[in-house]
Order: C-alpha cells, then sequence, then structure tokens
C-alpha cells in the first residue's frame, strides 16, 4: 500500500533580518504519524512549527498539506490545531468558551458545539470542568483543557509547541502517557516539539534532531539512539563518557583503539568506515558500564579505577570513577548489593565491544 503523506516540506528555509533560523529543512510526515522537533533552545523548532501552521511564511521552499501547496494560505484555512508553549487560554472565558472558540469561527450549531466541547473534555479525562475558568484549573489541567481546544475541530494535523514544559517533574510524565493515549485514540498525524529527549523517545514515530536550524538526523527513536549520525545527535540523546584516541588496529568488522589516556577499547566498526592511524572519539554510555568490587589487570574494554562519588537516584546510582586520567560516569543498579563498595574503593569497569560507539575525530559524519 502507498504511504499517504500529510504533511512535506522541501527546502524550507527562514530568516530573521539576515539571520538564518531554518536551513533547508526537508521532511515528509505520514498521515497519523506521531513526529517530533527535538534540540536545544533557539535551534529553530518553534519557527518551523509556525510555518506550518501559517503563523510565518518561509522566504524559501515549498510546505505542502495534503499534497496541496500552502505558502500563503492564512493559518485558519490550514485546519490544524495547535498548542502553544505558553498557556494560551482566554482567561476571561469558561473551559467550554475556550474550547468552543475554535467551533465559533467555524459557525456550528449551539447544539453540535455542546456535544463536541464535552466529547473533548472527556477526552482529555476532565469531564466536569465546563463552567470554571482557566484560573481555577492547576496548569496541567489548564494544558489538557488547551489540547481539547485543539482537538475540538478535528484537526487534521495537531502541532505541539513544548505543550508540557512549564508542568512539574511527575505532571509532566503523567500527560506525556496522556498524549500517548491520545494519540493512539484517534491517531491524528501530530508534530511535538520539545527540548527533552525522554519526551522524544517515548512519544515519537520518529525523531528529528535539529541543531542551530539545520536537521542533523531524522529517525526512529531506536535509530537516533543507536544508530546517531553525529556526535552532537549522540551527546544530546543522553549523558555519555567521551574518550579520545587512535585507531590501532582494524580487522574485518572489529577494530581496536587506544586512548590517550591509556585504555584499550574495541569496538565495531562504524558505518563509515575508520582507518588504522585515524583519530577517532570513543563514546560509551554510562550504564553500559559494569562496575564490580573485583580486582583485575586493566585489558581490553576493562580499566581500574576508583570510585569517586556516588549519588543514589532511588531505581539506580550515579557513579563517577577516576580511571587513569579519565572520569568514568557509571549508572549502576543496586550499587548497595556491591558489598562493601563506597566511595574510596578500586572497582573494575568493565563494557562490551557492541555498546561502543566509535565516530571519526573532529565531529565528521557517520
Ligand atoms: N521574530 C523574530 N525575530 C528575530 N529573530 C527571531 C524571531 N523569532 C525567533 N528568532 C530567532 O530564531 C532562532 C530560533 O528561534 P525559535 O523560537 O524557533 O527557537 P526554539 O527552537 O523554538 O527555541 P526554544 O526551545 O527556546 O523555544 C533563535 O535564535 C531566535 O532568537
Ligand atoms: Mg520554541
Amino acid at each position: 500500500m502507498e504511504k499517504m503523506i500529510d504533511v512535506e516540506l522541501r527546502n524550507i528555509q527562514k530568516k530573521f533580518q539576515n539571520n538564518i533560523v531554518v536551513h533547508d529543512f526537508s521532511l515528509q510526515i505520514e498521515k497519523g504519524e506521531f513526529i517530533s522537533f527535538l534540540g536545544p533552545s533557539g535551534c529553530g523548532k518553534t519557527t518551523t512549527l509556525n510555518m506550518i501552521a501559517g503563523f510565518l511564511e518561509p522566504d524559501e521552499g515549498d510546505l505542502l498539506i495534503k499534497g496541496k501547496r500552502m505558502n500563503g494560505v492564512p493559518p485558519y484555512k490550514r485546519e490544524l490545531g495547535m498548542v502553544f508553549q505558553t498557556y494560551s487560554l482566554f482567561p476571561h472565558m469558561t473551559v467550554a468558551e475556550n474550547i468552543a472558540y475554535g467551533l465559533k469561527l467555524r459557525k456550528q450549531s449551539k447544539a453540535e458545539m455542546q456535544e463536541r466541547v464535552q466529547r473533548v473534555l472527556d477526552l482529555v479525562k476532565l469531564p466536569n470542568v465546563a463552567d470554571r475558568y482557566p484560573k481555577q484549573l492547576s496548569g496541567g489541567q489548564r494544558q489538557r483543557i488547551a489540547i481539547a481546544r485543539a482537538l475540538v475541530i478535528e484537526p487534521s494535523l495537531l502541532l505541539l509547541d513544548e505543550p508540557l514544559s512549564n508542568l512539574d517533574a511527575k505532571l509532566r510524565e503523567e500527560l506525556r502517557d496522556e498524549l500517548k493515549r491520545l494519540h493512539q485514540e484517534i491517531g491524528v498525524t501530530t508534530i511535538f516539539v520539545t527540548h527533552d529527549q525522554e519526551e522524544a523517545l517515548s512519544l515519537s514515530d520518529r525523531i528529528v534532531v535539529l541543531n542551530h536550524g539545520s536537521v542533523e538526523q531524522i529517525g526512529t527513536p531506536t535509530e537516533i539512539y543507536h544508530n546517531p549520525a553525529s556526535e552532537f545527535v549522540h551527546t544530546f540523546i543522553g549523558k555519555t563518557n567521551r574518550l579520545h584516541g587512535v585507531v590501532t588496529k582494524v580487522e574485518g568488522n572489529r577494530m581496536k583503539v587506544q586512548t590517550d589516556k591509556g585504555f584499550v577499547v574495541s569496538a565495531l566498526q562504524p558505518a563509515k568506515a575508520v582507518q588504522e592511524g585515524q583519530r577517532v572519539t570513543v563514546f560509551i554510555r554510562p550504564e553500559k558500564i559494569v562496575l564490580s568490587a573485583e580486582t583485575a589487570p586493566a585489558g581490553v574494554n576493562q580499566a581500574n579505577g576508583q570510585l569517586m562519588m556516588t549519588s543514589f537516584l532511588g531505581a539506580f546510582t550515579e557513579c563517577q570513577v577516576q580511571a587513569g586520567g579519565e572520569i568514568l560516569d557509571v549508572k549502576v543498579q543496586m550499587l548497595e548489593k556491591l558489598a562493601g563498595v563506597t566511595p574510596g574503593s578500586s572497582v573494575l569497569c568493565q563494557w562490551h565491544e557492541e555498546d561502543v560507539l566509535v565516530m571519526p575525530a573532529e565531529g565528521d559524519r557517520l
């Protein structure tokens, strides 16, 4: 079956004054897909979303929705629902009036409006707040209402600009699960903007990683996590250890690296092959390093060190280990079960070669 493309960006560019803030952005979004734009503050997420919504016009490139060119078409003709980065409910209107606002513009009958408002209130699990004013709701409830207001017009496209960023951690997670459920239930094509990698990983079918207005990588959460296209993507998506070194041996699909601080690391060949003698950067995630109280000589993929600092975080403990001249971050489940291991103890760090990521030095792309 041929894929239905709902939204297409073709070489979109946006300048403010003479500053290019979105470079050559191309993307095809399938019907029903949940896509996240992920990147640091100022990388162009909101600007791109506003171009899709029609609040801003691209300087170059084409924007297509359901195959129709949308450049120059005003927002209200694009059939989309949007939730903005900051709270955007009208304070002087009740919840029901806020939600119905979009319907009024579309000239619906009163009975139908009421029914649709109630339906979306049920959908966001706030069936009994229709008569309240926004100030009588919690932050999380207000964002649910903002989402309900976006959904009530039954948009063909839902645009969400960091809708969870003003909420505390627990509520964020709750509403994140709600969003996931909503998307599974109604299947509306969704673009979700965030700078939170966990949100992007947990919600998305695909993630677009942006950096300084350029697309670094487009891929599924597992592709982005396990096969990052650049050092930026790998380091942005989670904590990691970064070691610098030289390739000493390449044999078939395996290789050895001698790091500047004295580790011997074996790894699998990266997608873009490296050669003996080449300078590379080696990455190992903290959760991939196994800590033990064993004493063993340093060797391939293992290093002796001293436990410097621990932070107990419940499900796991974050540790810092001084090994050679490196400080390694290590994430340990149940450190409390490692008898006698406390700050100051000698420890052995080990990891598997398939958990080592090697990239050519100087930020070349794989
Ligand atoms: N109206 C404007 N005039 C001039 N520069 C702008 C304007 N709007 C945005 N910018 C600049 O464009 C860049 C991208 O801004 P944008 O709001 O898209 O970032 P963002 O990725 O949404 O960031 P955040 O995560 O902080 O919301 C920033 O450098 C910003 O300063
Ligand atoms: Mg923004």
